[in-house]
């Protein structure tokens, strides 16, 4: 779909939204189509009663009289102190789907609401921005659509009072866009199309926007000595990888940078604790951290922010066979410390533990956020709606719940504790992979502290959110690119110099 901006307007072609208030007032350019439209819109609205211009309506007006438009949408606002951005970006999501369903050319008419503090250039990129989220598909693999079926949107044309600046404020939200539709592209692609070389390329691509990429396959990785990382990946016959991805953007290449972690495992059949047949394709998402993270390097690199940053995926395979890991298997992890695997199935910590020493110790990184895919424990904690983090940081904390709050991908924080070690000691090794009865996300988490010495450290436990089984006005069902958004806000809001 192309995206354009220009003066308001009405269109000679195609289909036009308009907005509706709520009492089912006109806005002002409403006002003036109704007008050419001898009062259709008008007697249109009092012959729905049930339209009143409220938030998510929506009221189709076939072949307008007086226009040579295909039809016009009357899209209800709601209340204008309500219409932030995110108000913005859901309507703009609501109406490339709406629009999808027969428009080939549309068009849509953005006015600072009175009483709003999102003035009109704002609000039309942001609609921009929900239309282009909400208009993701992931159709590579159905040969079949019926016609009636397919998406027929070909060009949306904001119009707003100054084009000009909303095309301007459009650019980077553009960028960030792109990079949430990248992560979801990566999470949908099943585990014979994405698997750790293939998901390297994905991360070695974004070198055409001026990202360093370093690829490390498992001789680099043995010398290293990420053995925790190796230990997973050893049942499978894809080679793993650990990928680092490095963008430059401060004035100084020497500033340090800020680190993102991703767990990469591109499938997680459990190992030799294998997982239930039952739901087990779920598990190609398992890779939906590391996902993110290129994502989010993406959004930066595309942007071009102003931020030095580092992403860090550990990129596996967890199979079973007759190299696999076995439970009670004692591994030696990167900063040396020794695990016992009970359970194999618990592997994310494993493949995360080594990567986050690795980013620690080489970057020194002014502070670190890993993401993953880690419990499904997490799901039954918060369900699907926050992802919940963990840190021994209240400041970055604070500062990444913003973050959330802000683009709609939130977070609760989650207790760590001392309490909790014992659940992870183990009496033959430093500890083990697994945790006691209860709070199996905690215990995780816990884990992974241990391999972050005193960086500020964020862990994003992702598992309930990076998938959505249901339609959102700007998250499609399906992948949905969790944490590319999150991560872009944290860095604009706090880690990027002024110009
Ligand atoms: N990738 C899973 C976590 C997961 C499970 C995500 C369900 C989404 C839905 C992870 O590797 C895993 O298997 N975790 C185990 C840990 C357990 C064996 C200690 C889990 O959550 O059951
Ligand atoms: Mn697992
Ligand atoms: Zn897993």
């Amino acid at each position: 779909m192309k995206l354009s901006f220009s003066a308001p307007g009405i269109p000679t072609q195609g289909a036009l939204a308009v907005g509706v208030l709520p009492g089912g007032k006109l806005t002002p350019e409403a006002a003036k189509l109704d007008k050419r439209m001898r009062g259709a819109l008008r007697r249109a609205i009092h012959a729905a009663p049930r339209f009143n211009g409220e938030k998510g309506q929506m009221l189709d007006v076939p072949a307008p009289a007086g226009t040579r438009l295909s039809r016009v949408i009357l899209a209800g606002l709601g209340k204008p102190a309500d219409l932030n951005k995110l108000a913005w970006e859901e309507l703009g999501g609501n109406l490339a789907r709406r629009f999808d369903d027969g428009d080939r050319i549309a068009a849509v008419v953005v006015e600072a609401a009175p009483g709003s503090d999102v003035d009109a250039a704002t609000a039309a990129a942001r609609l921009a921005y929900g239309a282009s989220l909400g208009g993701y598909r992931f159709d590579r693999y159905r040969t079949k659509i019926p016609k009636d079926k397919k998406p027929t949107l070909r060009s949306l044309v904001v119009r707003c009072a100054d084009a000009a600046a909303a095309r301007a404020e459009f650019r980077d939200l553009d960028a960030v866009a792109a990079g949430v539709r990248l992560a979801r592209d990566l999470v949908s692609e099943p585990g014979n199309v994405i698997y750790p070389r293939t998901l390297a390329n994905a991360a070695q691509s974004l070198e055409s926007l001026g990202v360093k990429v370093e690829v490390l396959g498992r001789a680099r990785l043995e010398r290293i000595g990420m053995r925790t990382l190796l230990a997973v990946a050893q049942g499978s016959d894809h080679e793993p990888y650990v990928v680092v991805m490095r963008w430059n953007g401060a004035s100084s290449a020497k500033e340090r940078p800020l680190a993102f972690v991703g767990k990469g495992v591109t499938f997680d059949s459990g190992g030799l604790s294998i997982k239930p047949s039952s739901g087990m394709e779920e598990m190609k998402f398992d890779m939906a951290g590391s996902a993110a993270v290129i994502g989010a390097m993406r959004a930066l690199a595309g942007r071009k922010a102003r931020v030095n940053a580092v992403g860090v995926i550990g990129l596996v395979e967890n199979m079973p066979s007759a190299k696999a890991q076995r439970p009670g298997d004692i591994v030696t992890s990167l900063s040396g410390q020794t695990v016992e695997v009970l359970n194999t199935d618990a592997e994310g910590r494993l493949v995360l533990a080594d990567c986050l020493t690795y980013t620690k110790d080489r970057f020194k990184p002014v502070a670190m956020l890993n993401l993953a895919t880690l419990t499904g424990a997490i799901i039954a904690a918060l369900g699907y709606h926050h992802a919940g983090i963990f840190s021994n940081d209240d400041r970055l904390s604070k500062e990444l719940t913003d973050a959330g709050e802000a683009e709609g991908e939130r977070v609760w924080r989650m207790p760590l504790g001392k309490e909790y070690d014992s659940d992870i000691d183990s009496p033959i090794a430093d500890m083990k992979n697994t945790g006691g009865k209860g709070a199996g996300s905690i215990a995780a988490a816990q884990f992974l502290k241990r391999f972050v010495g005193d960086v500020p450290w964020v862990h994003i436990d992702i598992a309930g959110t990076a998938w959505s089984y249901k339609d959102k006005a700007t998250v499609p069902k399906g992948a949905t690119g969790y944490g590319v958004r999150l991560l872009n806000r944290l860095v604009a809001d706090h880690y990027e110099s002024a110009d």
